[in-house]
């Protein structure tokens, strides 16, 4: 499982498990919504995230899942791989639970679509529509404290700060990925530094997140390993390791 979804390492970490415990079984400021919202920022077409909150968590159980269900919604600004995320997820009848979501980070607060096959499932199945998707299709825009978990998976921030340079502005980005994540979530960083070696904790506590814990998984025997707020960079994500940090949203 861990080879297949390497998310599930964040199971590790008792922050991640006992905050979805917590939030899946009593979240007063919810209203009695029974909802659990969890944010892919820059999705790309991969479909692990979504399976891993959607059905992996829920079959291992680990007594953590509530009565709340998880909605999960993989945002990023390329079409085209958001529509073959949408055909994996079709395939693995996940339509239910995740939504696809058209948006550059720096304005989904302002301008965010459902792409056209999610519009369409919901309009067959209007029973499936939380309060964020009909935000969604009215004012298209995310509202901000609309996640109680958001992930950036697979060195997002060295991406935004390296790779996406050119067109994106990673502050900009981090900073809307921070407000809507809601006041007391929490942002999961999977593989920081697997690529780009920048210093995520520096970097996203100028934004105001707060770090609560980091892992450092071996690979070769699954061996977890606590990574202090002041690990160095270089050492995060290193060959056959997994490497993953947790912040609040205060
Ligand atoms: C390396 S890929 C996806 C990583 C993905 N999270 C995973 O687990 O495989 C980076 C993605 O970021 C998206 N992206 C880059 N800059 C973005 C931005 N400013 N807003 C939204 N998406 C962005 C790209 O379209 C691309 O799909």
């Amino acid at each position: 499982m861990f080879k297949i979804y390497p998310i599930a390492w964040i199971t590790k970490s008792n922050a991640v498990m006992d905050f979805i415990k917590e939030y899946t079984t009593n979240d007063p400021s919810d209203k009695g919504m029974q909802e659990f919202m969890v944010a892919d920022f820059a999705a790309g077409e991969h479909d692990r995230v979504p399976s891993f909150f959607v059905r992996i968590l829920q079959e291992l159980q680990m007594g953590c899942i509530g009565k709340k269900r998880i909605t999960v919604y993989s945002i990023d600004l390329h079409a085209l791989r958001l529509d073959s995320l949408l055909g994996k997820l079709e395939e693995s009848a996940l339509l239910d639970r995740t939504r696809v979501v058209q948006a550059k980070l720096e304005t989904m607060d302002i301008e965010a679509s459902l792409r056209p096959d999610t519009i369409e499932y919901l309009k067959k199945n209007p029973m499936e529509m939380t309060w964020l998707d009909k935000t969604l299709s009215h004012e298209k825009r995310i509202p901000p404290e609309s996640f109680q978990i958001g992930v950036l998976n697979n060195d997002v921030v060295g991406y935004l700060h390296e790779y996406y340079k050119e067109y994106s502005d990673a502050a900009v980005a981090l900073t809307k990925v921070y407000k809507t994540i809601k006041v007391g979530g929490l942002l999961l960083v999977t593989l920081p530094c697997s690529l780009y070696v920048v210093d995520n904790v520096q970097i996203l506590e100028s934004l105001g997140f707060e770090f609560l814990e980091g892992f450092d998984i071996d690979l070769a025997d699954g061996t977890a390993s606590i990574m202090e707020r002041e690990a160095s960079p270089e050492s995060m994500s290193r060959i056959y390791h997994y490497s993953f940090l947790v912040f609040s949203r205060n």
